[in-house]
């Protein structure tokens, strides 16, 4: 079988994996999910930017930003959440209204249907490990963010070449942390775009 044809295949099984366990993601994942938006977001301040959530799921990351403070998200923050489940995009879908400035995309991350350098602020939180080629949507991250934005990713480290990963993220930003917690099965990279 042709490579291509192994990579559609994964991503077929992904999508199928995501829409059938949709219904229960949040009672299974919120509180997993919520140490790891305590990590990537501490000092975090997302006034007056365009972010992107790669892999957004049912939209529990900016939920717990909304909780934390609403009434700047409502002003100031314009969110893009993209994912490959329409079923995990229909859950979120019910929660948006709460937020203002919110628009979803049914997407792959390894072809993202965006203007390059448009946002300042980029998460993917536990999606990354399920892309066929990570590069190839690190790549897409990379295109679409502007010069100096915010990189903030959590990577399931099951499988994971970790050190391949930030070897090709180290090319593209600066000041490049990786961070590993022993209770957390995910890797923490976060970092700043730097294009030209
Ligand atoms: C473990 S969930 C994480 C969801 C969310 N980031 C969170 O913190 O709860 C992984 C998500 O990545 C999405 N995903 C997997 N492969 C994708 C791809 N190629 N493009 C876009 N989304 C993808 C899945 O549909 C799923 O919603």
């Amino acid at each position: 079988m042709k490579p291509l044809n192994k990579d559609l295949d994964k991503k077929k099984n992904v999508i199928e994996k995501y829409n059938s366990t949709s219904s229960f993601y949040d009672s299974r994942y919120s509180e997993i999910q919520k140490e790891k938006y305590k990590i990537l977001f501490r000092n975090c301040n997302l006034n007056y930017k365009t972010i992107l959530d790669a892999g957004c799921g049912t939209g529990l990351s900016i939920e717990f930003f909304s909780n934390l403070n609403i009434n700047n998200l409502k002003k100031k923050v314009k969110y893009i959440g993209i994912d490959i489940s329409w079923k995990m995009l229909m859950n979120f879908c019910d929660k948006s209204k709460k937020i203002k400035d919110i628009n979803l995309i049914l997407g792959d991350i390894e072809n993202l249907p965006l203007r390059e350098n448009s946002f300042n602020v980029i998460f993917s939180i536990t999606s990354l490990q399920n892309l066929p080629v990570i590069k190839k949507g690190l790549g897409e991250i990379i295109r679409v963010g502007q010069k100096d934005s915010l990189l903030k990713l959590s990577v399931l480290r099951k499988q994971l070449k970790v050190d391949d990963l930030t070897a090709y993220l180290k090319t593209h930003t600066t000041d490049l942390k990786t961070e590993f917690l022993d209770n957390i099965e995910d890797v923490f990279i976060q970092g700043s775009l730097n294009k030209h």
